[in-house]
Order: structure tokens, then sequence, then C-alpha cells
């Protein structure tokens, strides 16, 4: 291993991630993503898999138009339409890779492709040389790599190198390998496929053992020079190995490592909370590197070290991952000056327009709550920047709920200069408020998920909804933030509506 080498980073959040219950995003949502991945300096991006759907295309052609200085990747299957199809979305990127894959394993083959060993070698070659007509950067993924039989995964791994590709992926598909084992495979085929050389190793290790970024460092130990990963581990049922502690053990244990990547650390944390804001799910609270207790210290000996010296109990600083907690940064007399050069600090540039109303809003929170947080002001923002055209406006809500009460909403909207007012009843007073809301807009939907954390301690706290609704088969989330939770559920329902009405007036532009 040579000292200093660079480790590839490939993110496939978007794809591999994305495609997990409850973490589906709609484009624009992509997009945002996709653009902190870039600022974080992923190297790779996997943006999705555009033959999978409409909604998949779109968001990799968005995402391979817009985000620059990252690879954007797409997947395909070994099929000539799949790599067709990718290629019409990820022409307009800076750079492209086209990936694409095909299963291995006798089990794969016998059961589920229904194909022999030559026929799946044939099909991967052929692939690999169409998709080297549209790029040369063009990576062959062999799907269950780790359950192959080994002699048969060199001959594929020599032939697609020879066809002309530039990276080769050994995935761990069902999260099966013990890391020692995954090791030494990665160093059997460096040993045993006479073009290696030629290519980059990658990995892609899946979690289902709680072992996936285990295996991912013993096979960079081997020479694996690409690891495949998300952001806060998600991915296919218990998940892909998680990129932040991939890039944290790099970096933390360089000393023994003795490698790099060109991540920027100090966006991971901003990047993962991103992710949970946009899907409403949160990382557990130990989660390594990104959860809430990662850098608390509890035991009465540990803070005393903690106090002593720092690096007694503590083997990476909070400030590496970019986390600032709790940060008091403004107040009630903070003037338009402070507030947008603290949004600047926090990464965030808003329109003039934008600007103002986050700045307006800021003001009425900290007349409701003493001390404001970077927290606070970061969902405040989020809040402004998930905003769509307000056609449905909140101008009233009243509810009533309890134990002996029917949970009755009142609510009142405002679309262009008419207001209407309607109340429903419901199972609890969120419940009924959606009802309501239904009732006024006549556009009803179904709720998916539903999640609230209150952004700071204390009980004044803001609490921020994100839900995710269903209108008529268009699925969107919603976002909403008060120190109300059912003013934050209303909000979060409007939100929806609205993108939804926005989405459905927009008409697609051609390209
Ligand atoms: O897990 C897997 O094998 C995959 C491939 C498509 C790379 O996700
Ligand atoms: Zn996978």
């Amino acid at each position: 291993m040579k000292r200093g080498e660079h480790i590839t980073i490939f993110d496939t959040t978007l794809r591999d991630g994305e495609q997990s219950p409850g973490f589906s995003m709609n484009t624009e949502e992509k997009v945002r993503l996709a653009t902190q991945l870039a600022r974080l300096k992923i190297d790779v991006i996997e943006a999705g898999f555009p033959i999978a759907s409409e909604g998949d295309f779109e968001a990799v052609k968005e995402i391979a138009r817009s985000v620059k200085g990252s690879i954007i990747a797409g997947l395909c299957r070994v099929i000539k339409k799949d790599i067709d199809r990718a290629w019409k979305a990820l022409k307009y990127a800076e750079r492209a890779r086209i990936h694409t894959f095909v299963s291995t394993s006798d089990i794969h083959l016998k059961y589920q492709l229904k194909k022999s060993r030559e026929e799946v070698l044939h099909e991967a070659v052929e692939a690999v040389r169409y998709a080297r007509k549209y790029t040369d950067d063009v990576e062959f993924s062999a799907m269950d790599a780790v359950r192959s039989d080994l002699e048969y995964l060199f001959r594929v791994i020599e032939a697609t190198i020879d066809a002309g590709a530039t990276t080769i992926n050994i995935p761990d598909t069902v999260g099966y390998a013990i890391p020692t084992e995954f090791g030494s495979m990665i160093k059997k085929i460096r040993e045993n496929v006479p073009n290696i050389d030629k290519a980059v190793i990658s990995v892609h290790c899946h979690n289902d053992l709680g072992l996936a970024v285990a295996n991912s460092l013993t096979a960079i130990e081997n020479g694996a020079r690409q690891v495949e990963c998300t952001i806060n581990g998600i991915g296919e049922r218990a998940g892909n190995a998680s990129l932040e502690e991939v890039v944290m053990a790099l970096k933390t244990r360089v000393d023994y490592l003795h490698l790099k990547t060109r991540i920027k650390t100090k966006e991971i944390y901003k990047t993962s909370k991103l992710l949970s804001s946009i899907t409403g799910i949160v990382v557990q609270p130990n989660k390594a590197i990104v959860g809430e207790n990662a850098f608390a210290h509890e035991s009465g000996i540990h803070q005393d070290g903690v106090l002593k010296e720092r690096t007694t109990y503590e083997i990476m600083t909070p400030e590496s991952i970019g986390l600032t907690k709790n940060k008091l940064v403004l107040g009630k007399h903070s003037g338009r000056h402070a507030f947008s050069k603290r949004l600047e600090a926090l990464g965030f540039k808003l329109s003039k327009e934008k600007l103002e109303r986050a700045f307006v809003r800021f003001k009425r929170l900290a007349d409701m709550k003493k001390e404001i947080f970077d927290e606070d002001l970061e969902a405040i923002v989020e809040d402004e920047i998930s905003q769509v055209p307000e056609t449905f406006v909140l101008e009233y809500l009243q509810t009533t709920s309890g134990s002996h009460t029917i949970p009755t909403a009142t609510i009142k909207l405002k679309r262009g200069d008419t207001i209407t007012q309607d109340a429903a009843i419901g199972d609890g007073p969120v419940d009924a408020t959606y009802k309501a809301i239904d009732r006024i807009t006549g556009i009803p939907g179904t709720l998916i998920t539903y999640s609230i954390r209150a952004v700071t301690g204390g009980k004044d706290a803001i609490g921020e909804v994100v839900i995710r609704v269903a209108f008529n088969g268009d699925i969107v989330t919603g976002r909403g933030a008060s120190t109300d939770v059912i003013e934050a559920s209303a909000k979060a329902y409007l939100n929806a509506v609205n993108k939804v009405v926005y989405k459905n007036e927009v008409p697609k532009v051609k390209r």
C-alpha cells in the first residue's frame, strides 16, 4: 500500500439509499441533496437508475445539468436500452459515468436470471463495450460478488476490463461477508486477474450483519481504491456502508491507514441533517459520527478527563464534522445585518426576498422564544427554501381536543383574495386539521409518514414537522415549523398541498 494514496468516495444515497422504504425523494429534493454532496466534495455521485422511472430519469438529468465538481453516475442493467436511457440523462454532466451491473453468483443466475454463466459473461462484456461508446468512464458491478464462484468472478472481471471497464465494483449485495474473508477476496482478485491494474477496484458493502464499514475498510487495506457508501448509512434493508464512518475512520486513523480522501469533512454534519430533514427520518442518537450523542460525554470520569485534556476521551473533534452545537447566536434585538451574516456563516445564500421573509419569521420567533440557536435559524431557512408559491395560506386555526372531547379543527385558508372557512372532526387535532384543509382545498391527501422533532431543547423550542403525503399518486414532502406543534403540522400539510398544486400547474419545460 503506497502512502497517501487517494480513496475515491462514491456516494449512492440517491440511488441505493433512495430505493429503501421511507427515503424516496422528488427531483427538487434530490437536486438539493446532490448540491450538498458536491459541497462535501464527493468524487462520484450516483444520482439514480434512469430506466427505473420517469422521476428517476428527470432527477438524474437535473443533477447532471446543475451539479458541478463531482462525477455524476447513473445505474443500468447490462441492457442496451438501459444504457441509452442512462446516457440521455447523464450527457449533460461535466463528467459522467455509466454504471452497469449484473449478478454473477450461481444462486442469482439459477433462480433469478435463469441464465448460464457464459450468457451472463457475454452480456456483461457487451454492455461495457456498448457503454464505452458513450463515455470512457464505465463501471461494472458483479452483483452478489461475495457469493460468486471466485474463478468465474476472475474471468468476468478480466473480460469486462478488456471490454473497457475502468472501475470494477465488488458488491457484498446481501451483507454476508466477514471482514478478513472480504479482505482476502480483494487480495485474490488483485493476484489472479491479470489486467486488474487497468481498473480501480471498488467495494459496495451492505450492512445486514453490521459489518459494512469494517468490510469496506478491510477491502481498502487489501487494495480497493473506491468505496461506495451512503449518508447516514441508508440503503436496501439494513443499509449500505455509512459514508461519514468510512471517511472519518480514514481521517482519524491516517496514522495507521496512510490514505486520504478529498472529502470536506466539515460538511458532514450538515449533509446528514439535510438528508434527515428532507426525508423526515433522523438517525439514532448513538449513531457513530452524526448521532446526537456521538460527542456527548456523560460519565463524570469522562467529563473530568475531557475538561483536563480533550484527547483523553475524544478521538476526533466535533468541529471536524462541522458540529457547533446549540450555539446561542441571536436575540430579540439582533438586526438584519447580524441575521444575514449568521446565515452566511451557516452556508445559506438566500435571495433578497427569501431573506426578508426569513427575517420577519426570525423576529416573530424572537418575540416568543428567549434564545435563538443555529438550529432555529436552520429550521426557519429550510422552511423558506422548501417554499413554493403559497396558493393556500393559513389565516386562522383553532383546534379542540382532550380526553373527553371530539377532536375538532376550524380553519380559514386564503387563496388569492378569497378566504374560505371550514371545520372537521378527526382522530386527533392533527387529523381534524388535515381533514378540514382537505375540505377547503378539494385536494385530499393520504398521510404516509409524520415526524416531529424539537429543533432545540427547552419548553419554548420550535417544533419541526416533516410529513410525506400522497395526492392521487404524487408523493410530496411537507415541512412546517412553529412553537405550536398543531400549527407546525398544519403548515407542513399546506406546504405539501402547495407543492402538489405548483407541480401540476407549472407546465414541464421540454428539453
Ligand atoms: O448491492 C448491490 O449489489 C448493488 C449493485 C447494483 C451495485 O446495489
Ligand atoms: Zn447495493
